[in-house]
């Protein structure tokens, strides 16, 4: 198989960046639902609980999405995007291609509303130390300059965000998109799914 796309099909860069997303959704929603259903003890910054735990990996699920998200865009930049694949009216193409996008905002807002709203007073991000977004420049030239706003105001809306988006929008356009791949491969029968996941037979 071919790293790269072809006009046929999907390389193995976009294959694996794929699945690594998709498996990296997985995760920041079961440590984010964990913490919400399950964990043991509240919010602590001095005791590492499970709760806390689960919070911290969600974190790190996230920031390595947003990586992996990054390196996506680049390659699709850089690279074709296979043919769509024969069979099915002009409105499935649309719709397809109309979902495609609408996934490459989520994987774009979702960590970036994350990054933006997240007000635990550390900047240990567990398997990512970096600094949190309102001890940076750009919370500055962002906020104060651009919005002419506090972090009072700026946070809950930003949180609403990832919260509504997180809880509603993904999961349902993520339904709609394996459900859509699921069909093609179940009732019509033709390479949709196979494309991107070459080890089916
Ligand atoms: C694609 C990546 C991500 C997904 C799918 C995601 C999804 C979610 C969901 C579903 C919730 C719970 C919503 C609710 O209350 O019902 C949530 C909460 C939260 N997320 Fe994310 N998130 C992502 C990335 C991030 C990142 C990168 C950060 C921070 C660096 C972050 C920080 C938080 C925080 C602090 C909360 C609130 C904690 C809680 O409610 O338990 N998220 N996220
Ligand atoms: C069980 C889960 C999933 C299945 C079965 C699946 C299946 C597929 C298939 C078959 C394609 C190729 C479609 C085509 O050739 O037109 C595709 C493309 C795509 N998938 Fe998924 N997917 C899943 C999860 C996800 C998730 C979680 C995301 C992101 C949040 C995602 C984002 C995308 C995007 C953006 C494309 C278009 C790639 C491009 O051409 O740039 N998928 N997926």
């Amino acid at each position: 198989m071919k790293f790269g796309n072809t006009k046929e099909s999907y390389g193995l860069i976009a294959i694996a960046i794929h699945w690594l997303v998709a498996f990296g959704f997985l995760g920041a929603y079961i440590s984010v639902y964990y913490r919400h259903w399950f964990s043991e003890g509240g919010f602590s910054m001095t005791e590492l609980n499970s709760n806390m735990i689960a919070l911290y990996l969600h974190l790190s699920f996230g920031i390595t999405i947003a990586v992996f998200v990054a390196l996506r865009i680049l390659w699709k930049l850089m690279n074709k995007t296979p043919n769509d694949v024969q069979g099915g009216g002009k409105f499935e193409h649309v719709s397809a291609h109309a979902m495609h996008w609408s996934l490459y905002a989520v994987m774009i807002i979702m960590p970036i509303t994350g990054y933006m709203g997240t007000k635990l007073d550390t900047n240990f991000f567990f398997l990512f130390d970096i600094p949190k977004f309102n001890d940076t420049p750009l919370y500055s030239l962002i906020v104060e300059r651009w919005l002419q706003t506090d972090w009072e105001h700026f946070e809950p809306i930003i949180d609403a965000i990832h919260k509504n988006t997180g809880a509603y929008i993904s999961w349902l356009l993520i339904a709609l998109h394996a459900g859509a791949a699921l069909y093609h491969h179940v009732a019509r029968k033709d390479i949709v799914l196979k494309r991107m996941a070459p080890w089916i037979k």
